[in-house]
């Protein structure tokens, strides 16, 4: 069953760089900074807001789910202290799909809401573990902003796919890169 998941996994991401979305690992920001540990994402990374979301080497913690999650280079994004996070924009996008476990307890329970000009447009919740990843489709068109909310602390997401923003949005500081 694990390897059919893994499969689907793979199809999804091949599927999301294939048809011209956005496929955001969040690997190139540890580069920027020199550190692997706790970084903030800046605001203006892949075009889009980031309130609360942090990322990490997922190897530094070889038996939490931040390895479960991890599905592509080293890194992973996480809720800093396990507290809401939100992803937004001033542009309409949809967000597609992602992968997600929970760091440290089992049946950690995430709440997603994702808002147009501030109206909700939709809601889903998600139950996750450390040991089992989960692949995530939400297919949300037209939010400017998502929001997570965690019931048991820090959870753990890779392999952002999303469309209707810029494709890569370039940081200054990578631009002499
Ligand atoms: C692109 O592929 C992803 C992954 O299969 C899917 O979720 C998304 O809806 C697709 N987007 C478009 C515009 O077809
Ligand atoms: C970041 O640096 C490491 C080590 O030099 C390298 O292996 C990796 O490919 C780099 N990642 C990106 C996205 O450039
Ligand atoms: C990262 O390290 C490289 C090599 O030591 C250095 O050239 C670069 O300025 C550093 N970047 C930051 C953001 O500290
Ligand atoms: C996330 O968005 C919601 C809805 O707009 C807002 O109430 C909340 O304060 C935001 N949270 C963060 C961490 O930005
Ligand atoms: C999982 O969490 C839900 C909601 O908090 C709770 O009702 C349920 O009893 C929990 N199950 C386990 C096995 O901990």
């Amino acid at each position: 069953m694990e390897d059919i998941h893994l499969l689907m996994m793979f199809f999804v991401f091949v599927g999301c760089l294939a048809n011209g979305s956005t496929l955001i690992t969040f690997d190139d920001i540890d580069n920027l900074t020199n550190s692997s540990y706790n970084i903030q994402i800046p605001n203006g990374y892949s075009n889009l807001q980031w309130s609360n979301v942090y990322i990490l080497q997922a190897s530094l913690y070889p038996s939490s789910g931040y390895v479960t999650a991890l599905t592509s280079g080293q890194d992973v994004a996480f809720n800093w202290y396990g507290r809401p996070m939100n992803i937004s924009s001033s542009i309409l996008f949809t967000i597609n799909s992602f992968i997600a476990a929970s760091a440290w307890y089992d049946n950690n329970t995430v709440i997603m809401q994702g808002y147009q000009s501030g109206t909700l447009l939709y809601s889903q919740t998600v139950t996750l573990y450390i040991k089992t990843s989960l692949l995530v489709q939400l297919n949300w068109i037209n939010i400017d902003n998502i929001a997570f909310t965690s019931s048991a602390q820090w959870f753990v997401m890779d392999n952002l796919c999303i469309n209707g923003i810029a494709s890569k949005y370039i940081l200054a500081s990578e631009q002499h890169v």
